[in-house]
């Protein structure tokens, strides 16, 4: 285990268990609509990369890059679009791939953009969600794991771009951030 960490949280195991679960839900919803993908950047890059290649049909790949005004382990909701989409996204259907669901204000940032190019549909998948952080009704389609209100970094998440190449999901130590 790395040294900053006072736990793992899941092993690298149970997190590729659980995507091949979530590409038998995705594939059930989605094998004959060509979905467009959509991950955000950095953080679901590792996640939306080891989910696609377990799914068995076509889907378009996109990304999205936000910089969210808050300290480094809190966002404010404030969000700015550092890259936005390629794909046209009009009567497409939309698969939004997060790392992770805090407050949920990011999210739903994120849905109420993509819903003005009026796609089909937008749904969510998550690998992570804090659901006793959330400040917003937001609903998450597709979920990996419910966590508690602890800070983890690994397998994409990071704390101030660290971390994010650990292929488990740790607990960050307290006195590493505060
Ligand atoms: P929200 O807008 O509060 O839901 O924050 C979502 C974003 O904050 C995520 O996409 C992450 O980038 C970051 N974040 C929230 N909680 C954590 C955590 O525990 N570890 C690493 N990043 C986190
Ligand atoms: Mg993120």
């Amino acid at each position: 285990m790395h040294p900053d960490l006072k736990d793992i949280l899941i092993p690298e195991h149970r997190l590729q268990k659980r995507l091949q679960e979530l590409a038998l839900q995705l594939k059930s919803n989605y094998a004959d609509k060509e979905p467009v993908i959509i991950g955000i950047l950095k953080g679901a890059a590792i996640f939306l990369s080891d989910i696609v290649r377990l799914l068995d049909f076509p889907v378009q790949i996109d990304f999205m890059a936000l910089s969210s005004y808050g300290t480094s382990t809190k966002s404010s909701g404030v969000v700015k679009i550092r890259k936005d989409i390629d794909i046209d996204i009009l009567n497409r259907h939309v698969i939004v791939i997060e790392d992770i669901v805090d407050s949920g204000l990011t999210l739903q940032y994120i849905i109420d953009y993509l819903k003005k190019h009026h796609p089909l549909s937008v749904s969510v998948c998550a690998l992570l969600d804090k659901p006793e952080a959330h400040k917003t009704d937001i609903r998450i389609d597709y979920l990996g794991f419910e966590i508690e209100n602890a800070f983890v970094v690994g397998y994409g998440l990071d704390y101030s771009e660290r971390y994010r190449n650990l292929p488990y999901i740790g607990i960050l130590k307290k006195e590493i951030y505060t």
